[in-house]
């Protein structure tokens, strides 16, 4: 515990980490779990939560950028990991030299991976991205011989084996969006033109946690949530985190730093945008959008502060932000929980998400690194 009381802090509990993974896996029964931890853990820390999700029996590591992956090979963590997100002169060779798994998704990467692996006199572990339809990242079915051809030169060549091949869901979070069943059929005769040409994959994979939470048919051997075991439901429109067994990981508290009796009319915070409508009490809150607080949650955001669910007067500021308390007077330090799992009458991150146009994956994830990350629950 620490011995200093804590302007912020975002509690992480393991633990609930730790049930979330089991759920999934109960959920994708047959296929094993890649923990996604990219952009730190989605806010919540990425060496932790990747022990952790290692500890439930997920069995890959997943990340955007290879420095993510590599940062989780210097912590100790042996296991697959797969990082997806490259640009030409990354640091291919240190991948392969930390038996690290590469995404590939045109032939740039194709050529990059090959000569690194023959500087490295190793064999690249490769997996091919297909654009099956969300046209962001991924090969596009045009390209995809090529690709194919290529990659399979270069195993005979013994540079590089090809061990996934994979794809990424447009609007997995919209139930019945008729981009999914389009998707997958065309996945599946993707994955089947590279196996027939003789790429023995170990795994194939598609789901994120919409996916995973509510469409059995897209788990092939391997599923890849990332927002779910968080504890966050993708979207309110496929449910609540109670609906699937999950619970939220992260709460966010602030010890409240003053506060003040003001008459009527007074203007709070920048611009003014809230002015006392009668004599009341303000409650200050030290965290802003330095901390990831987003502005958007300026007149709008929910705390819960002695006992009641408080907004956000006038301007979110960089460090701080005002509550009207509305003539209460709780003492200063009392705790201000801006977001956690809903039981204890507190927000959740869906609230914040709601409250500033956005969604709850920018919530949690841009908690920056200024609130101290407090683990709990750590040991199994
Ligand atoms: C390629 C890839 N796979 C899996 C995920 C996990 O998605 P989600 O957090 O919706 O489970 C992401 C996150 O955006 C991703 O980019």
């Amino acid at each position: 515990m620490p011995t200093t009381a804590l302007r912020a802090r975002a509690e992480i509990d393991l633990g609930a980490l730790r049930a979330n993974v089991r759920a999934l896996r109960a959920r994708a029964k047959g296929a094993a779990v890649m923990a996604v931890v990219k952009s730190d853990a989605y806010g919540h820390g990425a060496i932790p939560c990747a022990r952790a999700a290692l500890e439930a029996g997920a069995s890959w590591l997943g990340t955007a950028t290879a420095e993510e992956a590599l940062a989780l090979r210097a912590a100790g963590l042996t296991g697959p990991v797969l990082c997806w997100l490259w640009v030409p002169g990354g640091p291919w060779r240190q991948a392969i030299e930390a038996d690290i798994d590469v995404s590939l998704s045109g032939m740039w990467a194709l050529r990059e991976v090959t000569a690194a692996a023959r500087a490295a006199g190793r064999v690249a572990r490769v997996q091919l991205k297909a654009d099956t339809g969300l046209g962001r990242n991924g090969c596009q079915p045009a390209d995809w011989a090529e690709l194919v051809a290529a990659a399979l030169r270069a195993e005979d060549e013994g540079l590089v084996r090809v061990t996934g091949l994979w794809s990424h869901f447009a609007c997995a979070d919209e139930p019945g969006h008729p981009s999914i069943t389009a998707q997958l059929d065309r996945f599946r005769e993707m994955t089947a033109y590279a196996e027939e040409r003789g790429v023995r994959p170990e795994v194939r994979h598609i789901a994120n946690s919409p996916a995973t939470l509510t469409l059995p048919e897209t788990h092939f051997d391997l599923v890849r949530p990332g927002i779910a075991m968080y504890g966050v439901s993708p979207s309110p429109e496929i449910g609540t985190p109670a609906d699937f067994g999950l619970r939220p990981v992260m709460t966010l508290s602030a010890s409240l730093a003053l506060v003040k009796r003001v008459p009527a009319g007074h203007g709070v915070s920048y611009s003014h945008h809230y002015v006392t409508p009668g004599e009341t009490t303000l409650g200050l809150v030290p965290v802003g959008y330095g901390d990831g607080i987003p502005r958007h949650a300026s007149g709008a955001g929910p705390v819960l502060l002695d006992g009641k669910w408080r907004t956000v007067a006038g301007r979110v500021a960089m460090d701080q932000f005002v509550v009207d308390l509305g003539g209460d007077e709780p003492p200063v330090g009392t705790e201000a929980v801006l977001f956690g799992p809903g039981d204890r009458g507190e927000p959740t991150a869906e609230d914040w998400a709601q409250a500033c146009g956005t969604i709850a994956y920018e919530i949690v994830t841009r908690i920056g690194t200024r609130v101290p990350r407090v683990y709990v629950n750590a040991s199994m």
